[in-house]
């Protein structure tokens, strides 16, 4: 048996997986214990995709997941289409793996009821810190634990401008172009500098650190825009840098146990280890009861890096298809009753 992958859509992160595909075919073959297939890729321009071969591409992204396919991955971005092509795909049984934290932080409740119904995995290493492998040990590593805090930085881009600003002195406009020229922004880098992006990844992180639902619009969020070079020099003058935090805790409010999410700029000591965090870097602390505290280091952002995660997930579902197996499902998410949200 052949497995067969659908891709859906093919911008900086798509060209990576499917040249990576092509060129491990093999290997990867090996690594499954059965040859992997390109069927097709849909694209809402076929011209602008002149790397992959022609007969693969397609505008019909809902034929493309209704055909005789056993994997979507999903790499359009945003919540429709991909919220219902991925509905179709798990409830028709094909295994999902998706780099789409906005669709996750609003609507995985509903994509993990689409899996379960089938039987089909959901996995998403890539919607959270890039290549930095991060959502699996959470769900699975640490399942046994007691995870208490979560808190990072997980956004490349504006690390990016917020490391350049802090150096070189950079303007916080010219440092935006780049990082969209490089690959890190969102198509929309408005969901990067607002707090948007790290806002959903927060989102996930905490649903699956605290097994709770903590959907976007849970999060306190607040994003760099207004952090101007006055404020960096003062930070730096009281030995500080600015860093764009996530930060997913239980909290206690009036007396039962809750949790507060935000996102906000933090003026951070420079000897702290995120402090020398630069570039597109993430990094992300999580303190658990026995484990106590793990520290996540990698690229976060950029089409290579988010490709490998997308690839790791790509061989799991694979993998699971082959011994007829399964990963984890609704219950490695958000198992228990949504618990009361702080906005502390
Ligand atoms: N725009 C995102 C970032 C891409 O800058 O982190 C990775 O999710």
């Amino acid at each position: 048996m052949t497995i067969r992958v659908a891709m859906l859509g093919c911008g900086t992160v798509g060209a990576q997986v499917v040249r990576l595909l092509e060129e491990q075919a093999a290997d990867l073959a090996a690594r499954i214990g059965d040859d992997v297939e390109l069927a097709g890729v849909a694209v809402r321009r076929p011209h602008r995709h002149p790397d992959v071969p022609a007969h693969l591409l397609t505008t019909d992204a809902t034929a493309l997941v209704e055909s005789d396919v056993d994997v979507v991955v999903e790499v359009i971005g945003g919540i429709e289409p991909a919220r219902a092509l991925l509905g179709a795909a798990l409830r028709g049984g094909k295994s999902v793996v998706t780099a789409n934290k906005a669709l996750l932080a609003e609507h995985a409740e509903e994509l993990f009821a689409a899996a379960e119904s089938s039987g089909a995995d959901l996995y998403f290493e890539a919607a959270v810190a890039g290549a930095i492998p991060l959502l699996r040990p959470m769900r699975e590593s640490l399942a046994g634990d007691r995870i208490n805090r979560v808190m990072g930085i997980v956004n490349g881009t504006t690390n990016y401008i917020l490391s350049a600003m802090d150096s070189s002195g950079a303007g916080y406009a010219d440092t935006l172009d780049e990082a969209s020229r490089l690959g890190y922004a969102e198509a929309d880098p408005t969901a990067d500098v607002d707090g948007y992006d790290a806002a959903s990844k927060a989102a996930i992180l905490a649903s699956i650190a605290f097994h709770t639902r903590v959907t976007a619009a849970d999060v306190y969020r607040e994003g760099i825009a207004a952090v101007t070079q006055a404020d960096i020099a003062a930070a730096r003058a009281l030995g500080r840098t600015i860093k764009l935090l996530a930060i997913c805790e239980r909290v206690e409010s009036d007396g039962t146990e809750a949790v507060a999410v935000r996102v906000h700029p933090a003026m951070i000591p420079r000897t702290h280890p995120l402090a020398g965090v630069g570039g597109a870097f993430n990094a992300v602390f999580v303190e658990a009861d026995a484990a106590g505290s793990l520290m996540f280091y990698g690229q976060g952002a950029g089409g290579a890096p988010t490709a490998s995660a997308v690839l790791g997930d790509l061989v799991a579902v694979a993998r699971n298809r082959v011994v007829g197996g399964r990963g984890p499902g609704e219950s490695s998410y958000a198992a228990l009753p949504v618990r009361q949200i702080s906005q502390v």
